[in-house]
């Protein structure tokens, strides 16, 4: 049962590449608030399986593991992401990984994971309160939120801003497949039966196709600020 004396939450759904892991980190510390990165669990329920050796056709099996998920996540360095954690070892690159992207998006599909990742992920609205990134932080994780935005871009521009990413990490990423990634795991999103990739009717969407993210950034927190989030002299 959610109050609405419950501590307040900021949701940024949208597409993979479409900014809001960077919004979303830069936005937690401005307000001071927690930060949950609901991707990362999928992402983590995908590499456990890969782990154990288990089927990412074995529902079953896949929901036991969401539901025993040992996820830990540890404050990076400034500015960075915060680092994933299973089982106590620090698994980042490894769930970072375009290959646990599509792994995460194959598993997500599936209700019982769903189920199983829901409390997990309300647990981490705790005062003063929280910024969600995910799909469905607007739409059904927490539909009470008091901000929701959704980012989009286009597909080629978020495969050109995870190029860059993969070439500054020493990786050479080939563009056009990414594009092909992309789309393929986006058509996943979009139609699956359950919580599919799309905004809430509730939501502000943003396009941040041709943007910075210090334009994208300035943007959300115009949006923050006209909620009584954030006091406008911040
Ligand atoms: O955001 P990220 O790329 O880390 O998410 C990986 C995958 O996890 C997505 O492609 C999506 O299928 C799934 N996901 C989801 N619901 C969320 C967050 C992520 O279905 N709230």
């Amino acid at each position: 049962m959610i109050e609405s004396s419950d501590p307040p939450v900021v949701a940024i759904d949208g597409p993979g590449g479409s900014g809001k892991g960077s919004v979303s980190g830069r936005l937690a510390r401005k307000l001071g608030f927690h930060l949950l990165d609901s991707g990362a669990l999928y992402r983590l329920t995908a590499l456990a399986a890969r782990q154990a050796g288990v089927d990412l056709g074995n529902v079953a099996a896949v929901a036991d593991l969401a539901a025993g998920l040992d996820a830990r996540f540890e404050a990076g360095a400034e500015n960075e992401p915060a680092r994933v954690l299973l089982a106590g070892r620090d698994v980042d690159d490894a769930v970072r990984s375009e290959s646990c992207g599509n792994d995460a998006s194959v598993v997500a599909a599936y209700p019982e994971v769903r189920r199983a990742l829901i409390g997990c992920q309300r647990a981490f609205r705790r005062p003063p309160g929280l910024v969600a990134d995910g799909r469905d932080m607007g739409t059904l994780v927490f539909p009470d939120a008091r901000v929701k935005i959704f980012l989009t871009a286009t597909p080629e521009e978020r495969a050109r801003r995870r190029h860059k990413q993969l070439i500054a990490k020493g990786i050479n990423g080939n563009l056009a497949a990414l594009v092909r990634e992309i789309e393929t795991r986006d058509e996943r999103d979009r139609n699956r039966a359950v919580a599919p990739l799309k905004p809430a009717d509730d939501a502000v969407v943003v396009d941040t196709s041709g943007h910075d993210i210090d334009s994208v950034f300035k943007r959300v927190v115009d949006i923050v600020t006209s909620s009584g989030l954030l006091d406008p002299r911040r």
